[in-house]
């Protein structure tokens, strides 16, 4: 009762903030993201009968304080497998934790797909899905590469509420530039704060309403492999949902000053007719997402930007996968 999975990173062009329903994570807005290539979770579950609790180890450090979230998770999958067996979860991330790197996504995704395989459920792309976002719900587009949709669904029992492939990331290869301006584990989680927002911003009734309109917009340009109205629709996403962010009450503000210049120099490139736009998650640091000629010069103008510790360079990337031999 054994397996490993490896997950990706995804960040989206299309913001997914807010829930409909806390519980099963169900989110009040679809989304559309890239996954990436590199920024990955490995993720070892082994069910085992000697255990009397389950434990977690990140980066080969237990974790007890983020045990109890994991075994949350873990019984839920143990209730579809009809089991009780306590488990050991060995994770590690080759990138910056709780940074605003989406580390949270590839962890679930990879925890989704070992554990429901460890316990001997045999369960379709978009049910792995759905039981990646109970974990957090942008895990739920790890599942898949290249260009993924999540949608909102509409039934209260989630069961429509996972992502779907979109185009292969060999369709169209991109390059991703992530520009690291800050090495702190951010103050305040995702999913308090898209409550907060949800309740106190005057501008989510409009960001829910207006947000169809986006995806469909985004759908068109993947489909037309129209970067620069693939670039305006991303930051008009992003620069959205911070809008969103910083209304709330009390206001989150997930950037700093390197953060802003990054923007600035983002801008600068493409105003010079470099195709690249930038996307900024729940944390400071900036990913400029460009065609892949154009990743050098990106890279190089980040790093020279004052206060980035480092440019992480990478493109698109495959969804989840099972790795090495299981038990
Ligand atoms: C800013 O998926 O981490 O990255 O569903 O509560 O676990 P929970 O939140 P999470 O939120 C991600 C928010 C975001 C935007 C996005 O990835 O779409």
């Amino acid at each position: 009762m054994r397996a490993k999975a490896v997950a990706n990173a995804n960040i989206a062009l299309i913001k997914y903030w807010g829930k409909r329903e806390a519980t099963l994570k169900l989110p009040d807005v679809g989304s559309i993201s890239i996954t990436l290539d590199d920024l990955e979770t490995i993720t070892e579950v082994s069910f085992d009968a000697s255990l009397t609790e389950d434990r977690f180890v990140l980066n080969h450090d237990a974790q007890p304080h983020e045990t109890a979230r994991v075994t949350g998770y873990l019984d839920l999958i143990r209730s579809m497998a009809g089991i009780e067996t306590r488990a050991l979860v060995e994770s590690e991330n080759n990138f910056p934790t709780g940074a605003g790197l989406a580390s949270s996504a590839s962890g679930f995704a990879a925890l989704a797909m070992a554990a429901s395989h460890a316990a001997g459920l045999e369960l379709s792309p978009e049910e792995l899905s759905v039981l990646a976002r109970r974990g957090s719900a942008s895990a739920a587009r790890s599942l898949f590469g290249g260009f993924v949709e999540m949608r909102r669904g509409q039934l209260d029992d989630g069961s429509d509420a996972h992502a779907l492939p979109i185009l292969d990331q060999s369709a169209w290869p991109l390059g991703v530039a992530v520009a690291i301006t800050s090495r702190v584990r951010k103050a305040i989680g995702s999913t308090d704060a898209m409550e907060q927002s949800a309740l106190t911003s005057p501008f989510y009734g409009p960001w829910v309403s207006n947000q169809e309109t986006d995806l469909e917009a985004m759908r068109r340009a993947i489909g037309q492999r129209d970067f620069e109205k693939m670039a305006d629709l991303s930051e008009f996403s992003c620069l959205k949902m911070h809008g969103l962010m910083l209304s709330t009450n009390p206001g989150l503000v997930y950037w700093n000053g390197t953060t802003v210049d990054c923007i600035h120099a983002v801008r600068e490139l493409r105003a010079g007719g470099v195709p690249v736009f930038f996307t900024i998650d729940a944390g400071p640091q900036v990913k400029a997402v460009c065609l892949p000629d154009a990743r050098d010069q990106v890279t190089r103008t980040l790093r020279d930007v004052t206060g980035v510790h480092d440019v992480i360079e990478t493109g698109l990337g495959q969804g989840a996968k099972l790795i090495g031999d299981a038990s």
